[in-house]
């Protein structure tokens, strides 16, 4: 299922927009940073105004989750789900094993009392400053998930097995360079950790994070446009097409909404310098993420005709 991010009317309105038209349930996540950008209460009613516009739209029953992501105190996931939130996340994965299933478990036991469902993070993701040793030091350990799910009780797990956190996911050390296009190409994902995962675990809802895949296309029409993205890079498509045939039932994807907002806000304000009404340049821009949304739930991720 996809779990994009928002922070804005426009992202909100192209998810809506896409997951309507391709009839897919959505997961529409809140970070604290989005909390903290456009006000938590905001939010809050922006997504309870999604369901009626998802409505509105003609999809008789919606299926939209409004979900904390990457929740890290209990106080924050607790002000979630007194507030409406269907879904938190509680990232405990910085702190140690213990400690991570400590938290997570006191969150798991005030959502349940609630029904709201809890994500926990096990292993870290890499980022792009790590050695690939100590990446691979990072990833989730298979030996751990039995006792961390059963221990801690949460409803789904997000796993560590390659994926990062935004627009530069690997160095151009990590990969090798595509001699045709110049562009980079990354390295595979810890498949054997993800299967070895959901052999221990079967049926258990897996998470991957960090899942954009930074289209090649709107990297270029951003630095075509006074931009500068040298040699951003994501994760390839088929990897993600291939892990959405898994356990994997949420791949989480901000980084590439930011993108095609991003693109089609610079070529508009180029190709149109004397536009100066945010509806002139913010309409593209919220087409362009809408189609990328299709294009990830139809061509990718697969959850579309589901309700
Ligand atoms: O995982 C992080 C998401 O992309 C949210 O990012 O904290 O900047 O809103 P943010
Ligand atoms: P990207 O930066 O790859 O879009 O990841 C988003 C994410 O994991 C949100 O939790
Ligand atoms: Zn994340």
């Amino acid at each position: 299922m996809p779990s994009p991010n928002f922070n804005t009317l426009e992202q909100m309105q192209a998810i809506i927009q896409a997951a309507v038209e391709t009839k897919s349930p959505v997961i529409m996540q809140v970070s604290k940073g989005a909390r903290n950008y456009a006000n938590g209460t905001i939010l809050r009613y922006m997504a309870q105004g999604a369901v009626e516009y998802a409505k509105e739209l003609g999809c008789e029953k919606p299926q939209i989750v409004l979900h904390l992501d990457h929740g890290d105190t209990f106080e924050l996931c607790k002000d979630c789900i007194d507030n409406g939130f269907s879904s938190v996340m509680i990232d405990g994965s910085s702190l140690p094993y213990e400690e991570n299933i400590a938290l997570t478990k006191k969150v798991v036991e005030y959502a349940h009392q609630y029904d709201v469902t809890v994500e926990a993070e096990l292993g870290v993701l890499a980022g792009v400053e790590d050695e690939v040793q100590a990446e691979e030091s990072h990833y989730t350990k298979p030996e751990e998930v039995i006792d961390f799910a059963t221990r801690s009780g949460c409803d789904s797990l997000a796993i560590s097995i390659g994926t990062s956190h935004g627009a530069y996911k690997f160095t151009p050390e990590q990969c090798t360079r595509d001699p045709k296009t110049g562009k980079l190409v990354p390295p595979p994902l810890a498949f054997d950790i993800l299967h070895e995962i959901e052999k221990r675990l079967p049926g258990f809802p897996i998470v991957l994070h960090g899942s954009s895949s930074v289209p090649q296309d709107e990297v270029d029409t951003i630095n075509a446009h006074g931009g500068k993205l040298p040699d951003a890079v994501g994760i390839p498509e088929e990897q993600l097409r291939e892990a959405s045939k898994s356990a994997v039932c949420k791949i989480n994807i901000d980084s590439d909404s930011r993108l095609a907002m991003t693109a089609a806000i610079r070529k508009h304000f180029d190709e149109k310098p004397g536009d100066f009404d945010p509806r002139q340049y913010l309409k593209p821009a919220r087409e362009n993420m809408k189609k990328m949304y299709i294009h990830k739930i139809v061509e990718v991720l697969g959850s579309n005709e589901k309700l």
